[in-house]
């Protein structure tokens, strides 16, 4: 029976990265208020929010620190913007932080308002650069099936997953994508994890060398792929990456967007990987989500290259309204302010082995094939025979439906294809929560295989 809320919920709203005939049958979970990392719906139940809202609520929610900073500067400057070289003190404030923290040599800071427009950014920063080096032909860029980048134009492009290109004429033309590094399910039997990697190192030579080195621009990749999978790289992928990509001048992009700050164990994702980015982007647990802001960080070389053309052409003709928000960059300053006061990362490498060993646990479940994660961050596979790997249908939505039982337990997931399930909390989470968490998809694990061998879904 559908509440009143949830009626008008039906009536007025397109749900973004919803099956849309569904939602009209089953409607929404209203969700209404929330405290560390627990959130609460309008009925008054609880759930661990096992994906941290989506991969960047860091800090857990009702941080009052954050609210404050967010109300004090929408008393003293709700708004001014960055354009015309008007500016602002969180702005240069969080500027000077960022270069301060990057995990490569970084010149300066472009701001946006989300994950999507920061990956635009540096697309369009790719091709207008390539333009003032006087190398019109090397524009190509290459990321990765399953990649996530988002969903603008050219960042929908990048992003490597067929429900972002199918049916919206996606990827625009010069966009290209190489394997997918999931080393559990595309590597060859008996393959290594090292071999793996230097297969798809000399597959990206081999493409790099097809379309012509002279036209190929840039390369994007995510330190663990978030919405492809939640896949952590396999040993040796980004060390046999780097040394393809220095052998062109291909520049790297890091897509930070989920494993900045913290995530992975370390400041920077680019770091546990050891990635020789040249540019960054940023976003989520840059405020921990408690306002839009996106930030690209660039090198000296890109940065000179930009000043080279304005002397030229004038104006740098790009930006928008709510890039660099007074409030959003008062909000990330006092975040990273955070981090630092209270030991994030140190926390997160403490609560890491529990989570892993939690995690990794769950590889023992008869529907379980892989299961593997870094820092607070993992995936699990379904599968319907473990010897051969083989899946369950995707229409069956296995991992779905595992997802909809841990909701009935109190705990919010995020099935995403491949048949997985992402784990991604907040960062402050404890290991008693931890052990929370697990127990309540444990439980929801136990009737999703009800729910498989009820469905015969095992036969065949
Ligand atoms: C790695 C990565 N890049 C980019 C994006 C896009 O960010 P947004 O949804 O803020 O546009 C996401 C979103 O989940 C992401 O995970």
């Amino acid at each position: 029976m559908l509440t009143n809320l949830a009626v008008r919920d039906i009536e007025t709203l397109v749900h973004p990265y919803t099956n849309l005939a569904t939602h009209r049958e089953v409607g929404p979970l209203i969700l209404e208020r929330g405290k560390g990392v627990f959130v609460y719906d309008v009925s008054g139940k609880d759930y661990i929010e096992g994906m941290a809202g989506l991969w960047c609520t860091s800090l857990g929610y009702s941080n009052q620190e954050l609210a404050e900073v967010a109300y004090e500067q929408l008393k003293k400057l709700p708004f001014t913007h960055l354009f015309s070289g008007r500016s602002h003190d969180p702005a240069i404030e969080l500027a000077e932080k960022l270069k301060e923290i990057a995990p490569v040599p970084i010149s300066k800071v472009f701001y946006g308002a989300s994950g999507s427009d920061a990956n635009d950014t540096q697309v369009k920063l790719v091709w207008y650069m390539n333009n003032a080096l006087g190398r019109p032909k090397k524009k190509k860029i290459i990321s990765r099936l399953k990649g996530y980048h988002g969903v603008t134009v050219a960042s929908a492009s990048l992003t490597g997953l067929p429900a972002n290109h199918t049916d919206f004429d996606l990827p625009l033309p010069g966009i290209l994508h190489t394997s997918c590094p999931h080393h559990y399910r595309f590597a060859q039997p008996g393959e290594s994890e090292l071999d793996f990697s230097a297969r798809l190192a000399a597959e990206l030579d081999e493409m790099i060398q097809r379309e012509g080195p002279d036209t190929v621009a840039a390369f994007i990749a995510e330190p663990v792929m978030g919405a492809g999978g939640a896949v952590t790289p396999p040993e040796g992928y980004f060390e046999a990456i780097n040394a393809v990509l220095a052998k062109y001048d291909v520049l790297f992009i890091a897509d930070e967007v989920i494993t900045g700050f913290g995530r992975t164990g370390e400041m920077f994702g680019t770091t546990t990987y050891k990635m020789k980015a040249d540019t960054l982007s940023c976003a989520k647990a840059l405020t921990s989500a408690y306002f839009p802001l996106s930030a690209v960080l660039i090198n000296e070389q890109v940065y000179e290259v930009l000043v080279d053309q304005s002397k030229k052409i004038g104006t740098f003709g790009h930006g928008n309204t709510y890039a660099g928000h007074p409030v959003g960059c008062a909000v990330a300053v006092k975040t990273l302010e955070i981090y630092q006061r209270d030991r994030i990362i140190e926390h997160v490498r403490k609560v890491e082995p529990k989570f892993l060993q939690r995690l990794t646990k769950l590889a023992e479940h008869p529907l379980i094939g892989e299961a593997r994660g870094v820092g607070l961050i993992g995936g699990i596979e379904f599968v319907k025979d473990k010897a051969s790997k083989a899946q369950f249908e995707a229409k069956k939505g296995v991992a779905l439906k595992s997802t909809s039982f841990a909701q009935e337990e109190g705990l919010i997931l995020r099935a995403l294809g491949g048949d997985r399930v992402a784990f991604c909390p907040p960062l402050v989470i404890t290991e008693a929560e931890i052990d929370e968490l697990f127990d309540r998809y444990e439980r929801a694990l136990a009737k999703t295989l009800d729910w498989v061998k009820a469905e015969g879904l095992l036969a065949g």
